[in-house]
C-alpha cells in the first residue's frame, strides 16, 4: 500500500515510517522540518537513510501548501496525518500559527482527498489526550465522580489534588474512557479536537475507514530534545544532559500515562491496515500511572546523575493533575495493547540521548510563559 505520512520526519512519524517500511508499505513523507523541532539543517539521519536506500520518498514541504500536498498525494492509498504544531504552552501565545498549521492544514488535506477518494481508502490522524482536560476520577469517600475545577485560590494554597464536587475530599484518578466529555484548556487541545472531528465527520460522509488516535504521553528515542514545549521526559533529559536540574511544576505528584513510541507506531500501523469500515476514536495509552516526579528521578538515576529535581511550587494555566487512558476500546477494535512500560522503555531512551547534544531552551520558554502571565 502506498502510504503518506505527514510529519514523518518527527518523533512519532519516524518510528511510524520505520514500521510501515518493515510491513512493506511504499512510504512517502511530507515534512517541513520545522526548525523548532529539528534545529537548522538537513533531514534527520533515520529518514535520510531510508531515502538513500530507496525505501522512502521524502518531500520537504508544508501541509498548509496546496502544491506540496498535491505532489505528496500522488498515487497514495492511505494517509497518516501527524504533521502539527505541537506544544500546549506555546499555543497560548501563538494561536494563529497553531490554528493555521493544525486546522488549515487538515482542511486542505481533506479537500484534496475528496478528489482522490476512489483511491484513498484509509485515513489516520493524531489526536491527543490533552483534549480531555482532567482525566476521569472517583471519590473514595462518597463515590462521586465530579471534580471541582482547581481554581486560583486552591492552587495558590498549594492544594494540588482535584477535590470532589460533592464532599470536598481528594478524588482518585481512574482510567479515562473515550466517552469522557472533552474539557478544552488550550489552543493546542482545541486544534486537536478540531482535527479529530474533521477526520471523523469526513470519513463517515465518504465511507472511508478513519481513525483518530488519542495519543497519551509518548516517550522514547528521537523526541526533540531542543523543543522546550513538548514531551516532559525529553524536557527533563535536555536539562539533565546539560548538567541542570529538571524543573517541576506543582509538587511533582501530577501523573500521566507514558507510552513508548514503538507501541504508538504499532497502533498507528494497525489503524492504517485495519480492514473494516467506520470512523473510530481510540485512546492510545497503557492504562498505567507514572508521576512527573518519578519520571525525573528515574531519568537522573539511569544517567547516573545526583541531580535532584527542583520543585517550583508554581503552576501553569490550564495544567491538569492526572490523566490516564482507558485502553480497552483500542484493544477491542484494533487488538492493540501497549507492551512496554515506562521502566522497560527507559534503557533505549537513555542509550539514544547519550549521543545527542541538546540545546537547553527550557529557561527561555519558561520566561516566555511568565511574561505572558501563563505561569503563576
Ligand atoms: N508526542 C506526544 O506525546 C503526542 C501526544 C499526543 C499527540 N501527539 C501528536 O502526534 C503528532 C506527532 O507529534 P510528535 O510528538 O512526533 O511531534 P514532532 O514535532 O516530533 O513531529 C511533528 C512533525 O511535523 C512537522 N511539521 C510541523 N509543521 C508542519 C507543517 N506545516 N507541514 C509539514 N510538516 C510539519 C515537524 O517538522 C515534525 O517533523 C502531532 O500531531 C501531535 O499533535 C503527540
Ligand atoms: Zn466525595
Amino acid at each position: 500500500m502506498k502510504t503518506l505520512v505527514t510529519g514523518g520526519a518527527g518523533f512519532i512519524g519516524s518510528h511510524t515510517v520505520d514500521r510501515l517500511v518493515e510491513r512493506g508499505h511504499e512510504v512517502v513523507v511530507l515534512d517541513n522540518l520545522d526548525p523548532q523541532v529539528h534545529g537548522k539543517g538537513a533531514s534527520p539521519r533515520h529518514i535520510e537513510e531510508h531515502r538513500r536506500a530507496g525505501r522512502v520518498v521524502f518531500r520537504q514541504g508544508d501541509v498548509t501548501n496546496r502544491a506540496d500536498l498535491e505532489a505528496a498525494l500522488e498515487g497514495v492509498e492511505a494517509v497518516v496525518h501527524l504533521a502539527a504544531a505541537v506544544g500546549v504552552g506555546q499555543s497560548m501565545y501563538e494561536p494563529y500559527y497553531y490554528v493555521h498549521t493544525n486546522g488549515t492544514g487538515t482542511g486542505l488535506l481533506l479537500e484534496l482527498v475528496v478528489a482522490r477518494r476512489e483511491r484513498i481508502r484509509k485515513l489516520v490522524v493524531a489526536s491527543s489526550m490533552s483534549l480531555y482536560g482532567e482525566g476521569a476520577y472517583r471519590c473514595p469517600a462518597c463515590g462521586g465522580a465530579e471534580g471541582r475545577e482547581r481554581d486560583e485560590a486552591q492552587l495558590e494554597a498549594g492544594r494540588w489534588e482535584v477535590a470532589c464536587a460533592a464532599c470536598g475530599k481528594d478524588l482518585e484518578p481512574q482510567p479515562t474512557p473515550e466517552s469522557k466529555t472533552p474539557e478544552i484548556a488550550s489552543v493546542y487541545a482545541a486544534t486537536k479536537k478540531h482535527q479529530e472531528e474533521l477526520f471523523v465527520s469526513f470519513g463517515k460522509a465518504y465511507g472511508i475507514s478513519t481513525f483518530a488516535l488519542r495519543f497519551f504521553n509518548v516517550f522514547g528515542p528521537r523526541q526533540s530534545l531542543s523543543n522546550p514545549y513538548t514531551g516532559v521526559a525529553a524536557i527533563f533529559l535536555s536539562r539533565l544532559l546539560s548538567g541542570t536540574a529538571p524543573l517541576i511544576f506543582e509538587d511533582g505528584g501530577q501523573s500521566r500515562d507514558f507510552i513508548d513510541v514503538g507501541d504508538v507506531a504499532r497502533a498507528v500501523v494497525l489503524a492504517t491496515e485495519y480492514a473494516g469500515p467506520g470512523a473510530h476514536v481510540l485512546n492510545v495509552g497503557t492504562g498505567r500511572r507514572t508521576s512527573v516526579r518519578q519520571v525525573a528521578e528515574a531519568l537522573a538515576s539511569r544517567l547516573g546523575l545526583a541531580l535532584q529535581p527542583q520543585f517550583l511550587g508554581r503552576y501553569r494555566a490550564g495544567d491538569i493533575r492526572h490523566c490516564i487512558a482507558d485502553p480497552r476500546r483500542a484493544r477491542s477494535v484494533l487488538g492493540f495493547g501497549a507492551e512496554r512500560s515506562f521502566d522497560a522503555g527507559l534503557p533505549a531512551l537513555i542509550e539514544w540521548c547519550r549521543k545527542e547534544t541538546p540545546r537547553d531552551e527550557v529557561e527561555a520558554s519558561l520566561a516566555a510563559l511568565k511574561e505572558k502571565g501563563l505561569v503563576r
